[in-house]
């Protein structure tokens, strides 16, 4: 079954096509360099963006597909898949009617999906070959770290999430955003600040506070630690700060890393998972990757991270991965003027479409 899924939650325009667990094809136009001028996304000029890429992006992937696969047509897919939510309103909006038009074009049924579904499925995406060809085994622990989210999501039966831990106020990726803003690095800052980090002489110099590190639940709160750091900041000269800049990135890094890696590991002690999937913007990360690593082996459970970087951050091909499995699980829309977006969709909630 071939899926044509859609990805417009927020700056990056994303189709792909997929079969099963396999990429077929897939493209994404980031809109990174427009909105950072700005210092963050800002929802108008992302929805214009879309608007003005989404069809020719549908119709390249198609095309792009037709070189691999000999024989195929846009009358080869089988559904449309599209994110519905969480995301920003307008933009979600963009993808949506893009997806209805192209099912009613096509006379194919229409799969929603939620975002974050998508980036825990981000983990069992294989290239066109099936490759890497891992297991997806239940009961799943997942760590979703994005530029909006921070949540702990048990699965024990495919298509049912509880969500067992989740930030009260900032997210992982929002945290390293501002942190790296305080110390000049732009929008997003998340990769920035990993770089400078890995040129500091020292781990964690500065050790800043670890937020709700020792609370007895599996909640984060990360806006005190930059709170903090600002403080920290401003009582040190600006000279002082630039000599110590990549100490800095790094000490913050460290603190936003090792409450994440310390909750997962309060997780796997409580929930019998045996396996961990970690997806979401953050985890390009090369430092969270190694310290949850090296927590998990400790505790002997296996580690499955996004196999190609490119499903790291916002794309569509995972969202055509998680609509292969919501499909087995005959969840399409039988009435599309009933699709709409949810910009604050929980994985808790599933939709109703009927
Ligand atoms: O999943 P994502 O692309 O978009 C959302 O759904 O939010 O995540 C974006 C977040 C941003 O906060 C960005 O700074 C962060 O992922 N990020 C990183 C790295 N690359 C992107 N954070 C830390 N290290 C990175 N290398
Ligand atoms: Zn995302």
């Amino acid at each position: 079954m071939y899926i044509l899924a859609i990805d417009t939650s927020c700056d990056e325009t994303s189709v792909a096509i997929t079969k099963g667990r396999k990429v077929i094809s897939h493209i994404e136009y980031s809109q990174v360099q427009t909105h950072k001028q700005w210092g963050g996304v800002v929802p108008s000029v992302a929805k214009r963006a879309h608007m003005e890429r989404i069809k020719p992006t549908i119709n390249l992937c198609i095309k792009r597909a037709q070189r691999q696969i000999r024989g195929f047509t846009e009358k080869s897919i089988d559904a449309v898949a599209v994110t519905v939510g969480p995301g920003l309103a307008i933009a979600l909006e963009v993808g949506i009617t893009a997806a209805k038009e192209l099912a009613t074009q096509l006379g194919v049924p229409l799969i929603p999906i939620n975002h974050m579904e998508g980036h825990i499925y981000s983990c069992f995406a294989q290239n066109a070959k099936g490759n890497p060809s891992r297991d997806i085994a239940l009961p799943l622990l997942t760590v979703l770290v994005s530029g909006g989210h921070t949540e702990l999501v048990y699965i024990k039966e495919s298509d049912k999430y509880q969500i067992i831990g989740k930030t009260r106020d900032d997210a992982a990726g929002e945290a390293l955003d501002k942190g790296a803003r305080l110390l000049g690095l732009g929008y997003p800052g998340g990769a920035a600040l990993e770089r400078l980090a890995r040129d500091a002489k020292h781990t964690d110099m500065f050790q800043f506070p670890r937020p709700m590190m020792h609370s007895k639940d599996l909640d984060f709160s990360f806006s005190g630690l930059k709170t903090s750091f600002r403080y920290f900041l401003e009582n040190r000269t600006e000279k002082e700060n630039l000599h110590d800049i990549a100490e800095l990135a790094n000490s913050y890094q460290e603190a936003v890393f090792e409450v994440l890696v310390a909750k997962t590991e309060k997780a796997i002690l409580q929930f019998p998972a045996k396996t961990v999937a970690i997806g979401g913007g953050v985890v390009a990360n090369q430092r969270l990757k190694a310290l949850m690593r090296t927590m998990l082996r400790n505790h002997n459970r296996v580690l499955f991270t996004p196999p190609y970087a490119y499903l790291n951050g916002d794309n569509a091909a995972m969202i055509g991965v998680a609509a292969h499995f919501a499909a087995s699980k005959n969840r399409y829309v039988k009435n599309f003027d009933l699709l709409d977006r949810v910009p604050r969709l929980s994985l808790e909630n599933a939709l109703k479409l009927q």
